[in-house]
């Protein structure tokens, strides 16, 4: 651009500022706001990538994090940029956050690039911003580090924690169950979102926050503090100082990003017994990397990771309990020996390096390596005649009786299908029936929805039963728990035989042998295809990022992603049309 440029200078945003230039000229007015001539003169430029929005409450207050983060950057000699970027509420938004999460990904992505950036802050919280925004790093390359925006502080009813989303399903289930009126159920409405801040339940929020922080890509010890606990702008401060330095050390997601890091990322995850959401995230993050993580590695590295931490839904916590009781590096400390020691962090520091002043002030809450809530308890990948490609379960949620059955499938078309018939008093179903839930994987709904926990028959509720096996080619909530077969590969709609299953035939489950099998034999299920309904249930959007989203989404066991986001487009500085 300017033949004025000075050769010494080397941040990327020289390309707009930098020299004597028209185009200098252009890209320094429009930006002064009053700011001196310095602000131009090699300091770098940090955006802060901001998920706040009112119609994402549970990233509302990060408007205020931000500015912490902004007088960080200021105080160390940078300029802080707020970035609005697509924002994503997870229970505002329809038919699902999922479908948009490789679009808020895609958008963040372009933004950076296309803008006179050297560095980036990303804030989020609610379950699709982390990974949206960690994708979008990945894929830009741009030096960057994430601030949680971190869980809201526990909600009581009648004297009783509510944690939230799970306790939703818990308390939705006595009134179907005849055990809770309507009228305290919807009293319990109020309690249960207390304060700022994100699902205080180790649902896929709080999970993303401290995986985000096991790979490396948060400043240790960050991860999990309160929303409303004030060393959560103390340590945003801090990070907003630490990116100055970050640019400086030109210290991009590429340049220490490894499989080590997703190794350590899925220990943590089984520790904290979190949420199966993570599987597809950290696949899609890897694939933006290059990093050749598979489904089967959350079976081989985490499946014999034990469960330390005793939070809903798999334990009783939540997340401000943890918080107090030593916090996620109190725990990463637990399983120190199973993490990979040459794994870096964002700060160019070893995870482990970190672990050495933690201690466990509860254990009740965060329970000690000898003695774990569960000896075992990371996500299995199962394959079978039902799913060839890989489906998961969460045994930590899971009833333990149930991990081996056998039975006999009810089926269901569409999650709408599933609604109209499940409370029929007339219904074929008893408790050892296996209720089978299609058309709910990333291109038949479309967007991969969070219903793989189907309620259960009210009939059979009233009976005591209180969990099922289910199989779904959709996802869970984090917050969700029970023996639930999820993520089945390839779903209905990309021509996975779980779109030939009929009502009535036999499904064979066996957890610890990692089987999944429709028992029908094979020339059978070779004259089968797939019903009317089944495939009248397949999303065909007409037009606009759905139709782009059905023609290009991968498969759960990749990380859904869409095919031509996979790897780096880099942060080269495009060219200049004014
Ligand atoms: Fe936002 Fe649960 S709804 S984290």
């Amino acid at each position: 651009m300017s033949e004025e440029r000075d050769p010494q200078r080397t941040l990327r945003s020289d390309a707009w500022y930098d020299g004597g230039d028209r185009n200098a000229y252009i890209h320094r007015a429009w930006m002064r706001r009053g700011a001196p001539s310095s602000a131009f003169e090699g300091r770098p430029q940090i955006a802060i990538a901001n998920t706040a929005s009112d119609l994402t409450p549970c990233n509302s207050h990060l408007d205020e994090v931000a500015q912490s983060v902004k007088n960080g950057v200021y105080e160390a000699g940078g300029i802080p940029l707020e970035l609005p970027v697509v924002s994503l509420g997870e229970t505002q938004v329809r038919p699902t956050a999922m479908l948009w999460r490789n679009m808020a990904a895609m958008a963040t992505e372009e933004m950076l690039r296309a803008n006179p950036i050297d560095g980036v802050v990303l804030l989020g919280g609610c379950d699709k911003t982390i990974p949206s925004l960690l994708m979008a790093a990945a894929s830009v390359d741009l030096p960057a580090v994430v601030v949680p925006g971190g869980p809201m502080l526990t909600g009581h009813f009648r004297n009783e924690a509510l944690g939230c989303g799970t306790d939703v399903w818990r308390l939705s289930e006595e009134v179907r169950a005849g055990t809770l009126s309507q009228d305290q159920f919807v009293k319990s409405e109020s309690s249960m979102i207390r304060s700022r801040g994100h699902c205080n339940t180790m649902g896929t929020a709080s999970t993303m926050a401290l995986v985000a922080e096991a790979l490396g890509t948060v400043i240790p010890g960050l991860a999990g503090t309160p929303a409303a606990d004030s060393r959560l702008l103390e340590a945003a401060h801090d990070t907003g100082r630490f990116v100055v330095e970050l640019v400086a050390a030109g210290r991009t997601p590429s340049s220490f990003l490894t499989k080590g890091n997703f190794h350590n990322a899925i220990v943590a995850l089984a520790a904290i017994g979190g949420s199966t959401n993570a599987v597809v995230h950290l696949l899609a993050i890897a694939g933006r990397l290059g990093i050749d993580l598979t489904i089967d590695d959350f079976d081989r590295i985490g499946a014999e990771v034990p469960l330390l931490v005793n939070l809903q839904p798999a334990g009783q916590y939540l997340m401000d309990d943890l918080y107090r009781a030593g916090g996620f590096l109190a725990v990463l400390r637990e399983v120190k020996d199973l993490l990979d020691p040459t794994a870096l962090t964002v700060t160019g520091k070893p995870l482990v390096d970190y672990l050495a002043d933690a201690r466990i002030w509860d254990r009740d809450v965060i329970t000690p390596r000898d003695a774990p809530l569960i000896p075992a308890a990371g996500i299995s990948v199962l394959r079978g005649s039902l799913a060839p490609g890989g489906a998961i379960i969460k045994p930590a949620a899971a009833s333990p009786r149930l991990l081996k059955h056998r039975g006999r499938a009810l089926v269901f078309d569409s999650i709408e299908d599933f609604h109209r018939r499940i409370d029929d008093p007339d219904l074929d179903v008893d408790a050892d029936s296996v209720l089978v839930l299609r058309g709910c994987g990333p291109k038949g709904y479309p967007g991969m929805p969070e219903v793989s926990n189907m309620p259960l028959p009210t009939k059979l509720l009233a009976q005591g039963v209180r969990d099922m096996v289910r199989i779904c080619d959709g996802r869970m909530s984090g917050t969700a728990y029970g023996t639930v077969i999820l993520h089945v590969t390839p779903e209905a709609a990309a021509g996975g035989p779980l779109a030939l299953v009929q009502t009535g035939d036999w499904i064979s489950l066996d957890v610890r042998n990692r089987r999944l099998d429709l028992d029908v034999p094979p020339e059978e299920l070779a004259g089968r295809r797939p019903n009317d309904a089944t495939v009248k249930g397949y999303a065909n959007p007409r037009r606009g990022w759905e139709r782009l989203y059905v023609d290009h989404v991968l498969q759960a066991d990749t990380g859904a992603d869409l095919d031509f986001l996979i790897g780096s487009s880099g942060s080269e500085v495009s060219r200049e049309s004014h």
